[in-house]
This record gives C-alpha cells, structure tokens and sequence, in this order.
C-alpha cells in the first residue's frame, strides 16, 4: 500500500540532460563564420531560436496568416487516436519540442490507448525543456519525463535506450528547414534511430498557391520580420557583432522551381558590419541579401520518396481535406 497522500506513482520523475556546454555557440561562431564569407551569403535557421526567437515563433503560430500549425494540430486532433492504436507507442520522443503544444494531443491520446509512459522532449531551448517537463509530469500521472536540450542534428546520439515501441515525432514541418540532401541525410540517422516496431511521426507542409505561402511567411503585423532579424541579435550578443538589425529589411521569397520559401535579410544600405569573436568584417553591398531559412514544401510523391531514400515506409498519410498539410507516418521498411 501506498503511505499517505499522493502516492509516488502519481508524480512521474523528471531527468533532464544538456548538451550544450559551449558547443552550441561554437556551432553559431562556426556557421557564421562559413556563412558570412561566402558568396551568397547565409546562416542556418537553428539559430533563430534564442529564448525572444521562440517567444515570436510562437507568435508566429497564432498568426491568422500562418496556416501551417492550426492545420497540423486539426490532423493530429482528428487522427491521434489512430496513431496511438496502430503504434501502441508507450513513449513519444519529440525533435524540436517548443511549448510542446500539439503534443499534448498525442500523449492524450496515448493516455487514453493505456500504453503511455514517457515522453522525451529535444530542444535546444533549455527554458522550453525545462518548463514543459515541469508542465507535463502534473499532466500526466504516472508518465516520466526524459528531457534532452541540445540540437537534434547532433545530440540524438544521447536518446536514452526505448523502453517500448517509440513514435519520434517531427511536427511542424521543419524537416522543411533542410535542403534536399541534407533532409535525406537527416532522415537516414532518425531511421538508424528506430527499432521495428518504432515509428516515425513527421509533419510537411504542402505545395499550394505560392500567395498563401507567401502570405504565412510576410504577415501584416511584422512579426515574421522581428523572428527573422532576431537573428542579427543572437549575432550581436554571442559573437560581439554590431549588426543593426534597422539595416535589414525582411524578405520571404518562394523559389517555384524548388518549392521552398526562402527568408533572407536585405541590406538596406552598402555597410561593413563587424563580428567582434570572430574578428571579422562583413561588408553588404546596398540590396544584398543574406538567406536565413529555406522552408520546403511537399507534394505526396515527395515525401514519399524522401522516406524511401532513408529505408523509411509510408504507413499512413494524413492530411486535412484541402490538402494543406500532411502527417506521415512512416517505419523501417522490412
Ligand atoms: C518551425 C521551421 C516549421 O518553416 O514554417 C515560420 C519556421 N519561419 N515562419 C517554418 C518559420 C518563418 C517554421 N518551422
């Protein structure tokens, strides 16, 4: 018999790990570096996330023009119950966390099938892990929480051992955030990631009219501007630069023969920007553009393929009825 009160089942436990210990900043000293100097100018989207970039891509999310997280939520509201029955997952890890908002729809759901156990959240936004662990555990009786703040391209390696069938989810559509290669590269270390009788959870955002897109990526408020030149601020305050964030205007830009959104930065004036870290000059001709996201878009075929190149089967595909956005879900192809 339990002692009084709550019994200690109640209260999952919390373990929490970081794998930032400076090497995250020497990742941005490393890619502003490569970035900066090349001819095209660009850094890579990761680091948009400091704690005031999460704070406005959750801003982002509520936007009416954004359509791509509402949507996903839909689905997954719609559609947990299946995912839950057809994995019988007892533990959910999550690659890019956040507030973990959609998430609670998949644990409820996994709640309610009887197999949920554990859910593994992956963020390099340690206040993000933090809090949502805290949430959770009270969320969730009898679930633990096994929380991992580093950067999901290089810290799964420290995924702790799956203690049942896992589903891995990669909501939201960032695997849109990797160029063609490197998403199947991606891909390829999830797969080696997954036992046989684990999943793969994965969002996409569908090819559509290039307006809508454009829309959800230059909204009216700004907002997507202020997310997108936050990333001259992480500059300023990591590496000593002293870039001013009212030189650059912001720019979505969708590449239809790829079918990607681009953001990049537009110099609004010729400058010479410094980063003191790195003791380097970045001179900006007046108009050029520096890229600081690439957000692919789908079709089914794509994705399909994609899987494919990575030993991954489509066992499921899930979208809304106006085909907006997809879920996949996806296993070791046997
Ligand atoms: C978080 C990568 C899915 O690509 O749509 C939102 C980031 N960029 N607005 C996306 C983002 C501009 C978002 N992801």
């Amino acid at each position: 018999m339990e002692p009084t009160g709550l019994p200690s089942a109640v209260r999952g436990s919390i373990h929490i790990e970081s794998h930032l210990d400076g090497t995250s900043q020497r990742s941005l000293a490393d890619d502003a570096l490569d970035g900066l100097t090349k001819p095209f100018k660009e850094l890579p989207p990761k680091h948009l996330y400091d704690a005031r970039g999460a704070e406005l891509f959750d801003r982002i999310c509520e936007l009416p023009e954004y359509y791509p997280t509402r949507t996903e939520r839909a689905i997954l509201q719609e559609r947990a119950e299946e995912i839950a029955e057809l994995t019988r997952a007892v533990e959910l890890v999550e690659l890019g966390s956040g507030t973990a908002a959609k998430t609670r729809v998949l644990l409820d759901a996994m709640q309610a099938a009887g197999t949920l156990a554990r859910y593994v959240p992956v963020d390099v936004t340690e206040s993000m892990v933090r809090e949502t662990a805290e949430a959770l555990v009270e969320e969730y009786p009898g679930m633990s929480v096994h929380g991992l703040i580093g950067d999901f391209e290089r810290h799964l390696v420290h995924l702790p051992p799956a203690v049942g069938p896992r589903i891995v989810a990669f909501l939201g559509g960032t695997i849109g955030n990797f160029p063609p290669g490197s998403r199947r590269r991606f891909l390829r270390g999830i797969a080696s990631l997954l036992g046989p009788s684990d999943h793969l959870l994965m969002g996409t955002d569908l090819v559509k009219d290039p307006r809508v897109i454009q829309a959800a990526y230059d909204d009216a408020e700004g907002v997507t501007a202020e997310f997108n030149r936050n990333m001259l601020s992480v500059l300023n305050r990591e590496l000593q630069a002293d870039f001013r964030p009212e030189d650059f205007e912001h720019v979505a830009l969708f590449d239809e023969e790829h079918e990607w959104i681009e953001m990049r930065l537009r110099a609004r004036r010729e400058h010479t920007a410094f980063v003191g870290e790195l003791d380097l000059e970045v001179h900006f001709a007046a108009g050029e553009e520096m890229r600081t996201e690439i957000s692919a878009k789908f079709t089914p075929r794509r994705v399909e393929r994609d899987l494919a190149a990575a030993g991954l089967e489509l066992v499921r595909w899930l979208t809304d009825s106006d085909d907006v956005f997809a879920l996949t879900l996806s296993r070791p192809a046997s």
